[in-house]
């Protein structure tokens, strides 16, 4: 059976392509630009658009399952044509959907809701992979990490568990219908963050604590817009109870215990090494 996986150049549709590839399925990932799409050998990549229904006929011929973002363009806006996507899928025989979940269910989620399609929605916590974008450059210029709310609990979840669970719902039974929150096995503050990581690079990370007000500033003259700081504030100084609470989703789908951010830091400690 073909699996068709859509954000596959992303950080959470690549390894839901490696994991489905790895295990001898045949999948085929979806990219706007089949040129600067760097998936592995043997991987069958066609171009299409999602905000572009058309343009996707190719992509969907004989897929029996498909995994699907929720939002088409670079700035995240959540995808509008949903409900054509839906009808595409059952026309093409598709049975079984992921969705890789956002901030809030849009057109997509209400299609396969109201369609016959056997449909899982996966809602991830924090990705461990926002470390990655979000200090590797700092830390590996400076050794510091200057941010506010130092005791912010997160039970992050490492991307290749959340793909995993993509895996295994995408070729196995019993997921239709189901929202699975995913998370790591512990909730961590920032501080205990750093320490972890500063322990897999082998240097010291330095923690400065900021104020609301400090933090602001900085992230003013780093050039964000007056909206994102204000986001940042109430998610990180507010972060819902979901984001925080360790729930078992991934073991009970995978078999598998949770990837830790001890390990997910082992993994990546390069990146961060001045
Ligand atoms: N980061 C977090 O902590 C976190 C937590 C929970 C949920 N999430 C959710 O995770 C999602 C982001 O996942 P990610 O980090 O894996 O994504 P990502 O690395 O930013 O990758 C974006 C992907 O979307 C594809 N794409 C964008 N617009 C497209 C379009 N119009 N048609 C076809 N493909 C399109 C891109 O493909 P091409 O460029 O190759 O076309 C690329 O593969 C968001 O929905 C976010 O809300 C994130």
């Amino acid at each position: 059976m073909t699996i068709l996986v859509t954000g596959a150049t992303g950080t959470v549709g690549r390894l839901i392509v490696d994991e489905l590839a790895r295990n001898g399925h045949q999948v085929r990932a979806l990219t706007r630009d089949p040129a600067k799409a760097g998936l592995p050998e043997g991987v069958e990549v066609v171009a299409g658009d999602l905000a572009v229904p058309d343009s996707l006929m190719t992509a969907f011929e004989g897929v029996e399952a498909v995994h699907l973002i929720n939002f088409a363009g670079d700035d995240y806006a959540p995808l509008k044509t949903g409900e054509q996507l839906v009808a595409l899928a059952a026309k093409s025989g598709v049975r079984k959907v992921t969705v890789l979940g956002g901030r809030a269910d849009g057109p997509l989620e209400q299609a396969l809701a109201a369609s016959e399609l056997e449909w899982t929605l996966l809602a991830p916590v924090e990705f461990m992979s926002n470390t990655l974008q979000w200090w590797a450059q700092t830390i590996k210029a400076e050794g510091v990490i200057r941010e506010p709310f130092g005791g912010r609990l997160s039970a992050m979840v490492h991307e290749r568990d959340i793909a995993a669970v993509a895996a295994t719902v995408l070729t196995g039974d019993g997921h239709a219908g189901r929202t699975y929150t995913l998370t790591g096995p512990q909730a961590i503050t920032t501080t205990e963050k750093v320490r972890i990581l500063s322990e897999a690079v082998g240097q010291e990370i330095r923690f400065v604590e900021l104020s609301e007000d400090e933090a602001r500033a900085k992230w003013r003259a780093d050039g964000m817009g007056p909206e994102t700081i204000e986001f940042l504030i109430g998610a990180l100084g507010d972060t819902p109870e979901i984001g925080y609470t360790v729930v078992p989703a991934v073991e009970q789908v995978t078999g598998r215990a949770p990837r830790s951010f001890a390990q997910w830091a082992a993994e990546h400690a390069a990146a961060f090494k001045r």
